[in-house]
């Protein structure tokens, strides 16, 4: 969720600028602005809308310097208009912030008293008016600079992070974090006179400028870094809360191979689909060696939940994983296990039991850290991440990474198949019974092999099921067991990156509701598991029954056992059962896996309902890595 960069150095640097802003694009935004300090004024340039039409901008009138600020704003407080874009400015006070200030409104009303004139709808604005407010009171030295950010800091309530400048200060710029992530690297280069001249850049991801470091940081919450270009020498101090100095603790930059392309995928989210079977693979490998470094502390946390209670906590996708693990907690390791929604957890008052694991693919979500942090004091808490850097990463006392690799595409999907592999591996070190263990393995490694394969030859038949699923307004997805969190992860998709309306339910929960809403113009996509195969196959019976169009997503042993045992109930109710798909959905329709088990199969279903949402997205032209309205991470309550 919204990008912020601010990058100090010795060369022109709007150039580089838009890079990071562009390497953040994946975030999510609506709209973008850079700032420059020039003889003693703050010069901004804005735009609504993709970032190129800031560079159409600025191509048509450059601005140019070598200390700069960028933003892309993802708004929360006033629409997406270049009058709410940041950076936002008071006379000599320049702002780009992230997250929301939550006692924006009682301060607003106190400077606007003070004579301060807002120009825009936004939070953000009270932070550059507020600086203003207590720096034009001292005597505007950098000492007084940095204390008008620490009286400012004070005062703001909420998570966020700012990068701030001065006009009259044109060298140096301020950055700040409470519990929203911002990234701090140093490039140190020589001047042809052999004067040291770093590069400073700070970033609220540090892909955006990981491409330039050598070395880099994560600002803690309650940090003020202060960046200084002297003219012999160049700084950087970082101070706390009271403004005492704070060492600062570089390391080496590990990121620097993680430029990711599209390389020859038309878009993030089919590369990341396509990535599937090394993410599986990598993360099985991952995972077991760290089970078996860590068998104490795993086996201490895992004992302590046995006797209480295992507690998985996540949002979205991240959630979904969690659902299933839940169901595979409970049925093979007898752990018992509650799967739920940060935001929900944060704010209903829970007993609280047992040990707490949280999971995250950027490790940056505000309502899952904020869960973490609610029980981190009393409770062991473990994190599974994709990102090894992230805050949640950082803050859990127990730390599996999902091997996935950077997911740029809004919409999660090698992240999501590669948490499945850390919870069935933790399952697994909780199973005693060997033969179940060699399975869950076997089954893994069978799904990840296979299905490359399979994506290579059953895309035309998705994608033709997708041109006709485009032209829906609605559906339905149904699971039972483990196969309905990925009915729900099916919904979740379609609804991100289709625009289009759609539901997951548990399949025996149709009668309960949702089946008043079946007609022919609601396809219903069935995930069948091989377990309760005779009870979903009755709950198609009852979609087909009223006109309704099932797709039904089923392994091949399931497929032949249908023609056995359901085909001539389900003939007489649709003839066509057995045509191909043609100009239109038919009334039946299967999407035929390979049989790999009960665990295995969920990687295919989730394959199937990523190909099924992105053929979808494409054919009704929306912007797949960039769905309106979202963002890749989600650091606002
Ligand atoms: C996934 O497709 C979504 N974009 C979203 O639901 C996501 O899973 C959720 O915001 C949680 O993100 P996280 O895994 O980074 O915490
Ligand atoms: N709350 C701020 C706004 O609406 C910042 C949003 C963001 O994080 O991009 O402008």
């Amino acid at each position: 969720m919204c990008g912020i960069v601010g990058f100090v150095t010795h060369k022109s640097v709007m150039k580089k600028l838009m890079m990071g802003l562009q390497t953040l694009e994946y975030r999510g935004y609506d709209s973008a602005g850079v700032a420059i300090m020039q003889n003693n004024q703050i010069i901004t340039r804005k735009a609504v809308g993709k970032l190129v039409n800031l560079a159409n901008s600025l191509q048509l009138a450059p601005l140019d310097s070598n200390i700069a600020i960028g933003h892309t704003r993802w708004a929360t407080h006033g629409g997406a208009t270049e009058n709410n874009a940041h950076p936002h400015v008071s006379s000599s006070v320049v702002v780009v912030h992230n997250g929301i200030i939550e006692n924006f409104a009682c301060l607003r009303d106190e400077l606007e008293e003070q004579g301060f004139k807002f120009k825009s709808q936004t939070d953000t604005e009270v932070i550059s008016h507020l600086i203003q407010f207590y720096y034009d009171q001292s005597q505007k030295t950098c000492s007084d600079r940095l204390k008008s950010l620490q009286q400012s800091f004070n005062r703001l309530k909420g998570a966020f992070a700012v990068v701030v400048c001065f006009s009259d200060a044109p060298t140096e710029m301020f950055a700040f974090a409470r519990g929203s992530p911002l990234s701090f690297g140093v490039r140190n280069t020589q001047s042809q006179d052999q004067k040291v001249q770093n590069e400073y850049y700070i970033a609220s991801d540090p892909l955006a400028f990981s491409q330039w470091v050598e070395q880099m940081c994560h600002l803690s919450d309650n940090q003020i870094l202060h960046i200084c270009q002297g003219p012999d020498t160049d700084s950087y101090d970082l101070y706390d809360m009271s403004l005492s100095k704070i060492q600062v603790k570089l390391e080496q930059n590990s990121l620097s191979d993680q430029f990711v392309n599209k390389g020859s995928f038309a878009h993030f989210m089919l590369k990341e689909i396509n990535e599937q079977p090394r993410a599986i693979l990598d993360t099985l490998a991952h995972v077991m060696s760290l089970i078996d470094q860590r068998k104490e502390s795993l086996d201490q946390y895992f004992n302590k939940a046995r006797e209480t209670q295992l507690n998985l906590i996540a949002c979205g996708t991240s959630y979904h994983a969690c659902l299933v693990a839940k169901y595979f907690f409970e049925k093979y390791a007898r752990i018992s296990t509650t799967a739920e929604l940060a935001s929900e957890f944060l704010y209903r008052s829970p007993v609280l039991k047992g040990n707490y694991c949280f999971v995250s693919q950027s490790g940056e979500t505000r309502d899952t850290i904020a869960a973490h942090d609610m029980v981190s004091n009393q409770y062991q808490t473990m994190a599974i991440v994709n990102v090894p850097t992230s805050q949640l990463a950082r803050k859990a006392n127990i730390v599996l990474t999902t091997q996935a690799g950077p997911e740029i595409g809004v919409a999660s999907t090698k992240a999501f198949t590669s948490q499945l592999v850390v919870y069935l591996a933790l399952c697994m070190s909780q199973i005693s019974d060997v033969q179940t263990k060699n399975s869950f393995k076997q089954q893994l490694t069978i799904a990840a092999t296979t299905l490359g394969e399979y994506l290579q030859f059953h895309t035309t038949e998705i994608q033709q099921l997708a041109q006709h699923l485009s032209k829906y307004k609605s559906m339905t997805y149904l699971g039972r067991g483990a196969s309905f969190p990925i009915a729900l992860e099916g919904a979740l998709k379609l609804k991100e990156i289709c625009y289009i309306h759609a539901e997951g339910y548990a399949a025996g929960e149709l009668k309960h509701g949702p089946i008043a809403l079946i007609d022919e113009q609601m396809p219903v996509v069935v995930f069948v598991s091989e377990e309760n195969l005779e009870k979903i196959m009755s709950n198609v019976q009852e979609v087909l029954a009223r006109n309704g169009k099932c797709i039904v997503v089923l392994n091949q042993a399931c497929r032949e056992l249908f023609d056995e045992s359901y085909s001539s109930k389900a003939s007489r109710i649709n003839s066509q059962m057995e045509s191909p798909i043609l100009d239109q959905l038919q009334k039946l329709s299967f999407l035929v896996t390979p049989k790999v088990g009960e665990v295995g199969d969920l990687f295919f279903q989730s394959v199937v309902l990523q190909m099924l949402a992105y053929y979808t997205a494409l054919e009704l032209g929306v912007d797949v890595d960039q769905p309106r309205n979202l963002a890749k991470c989600v650091t606002v309550e």
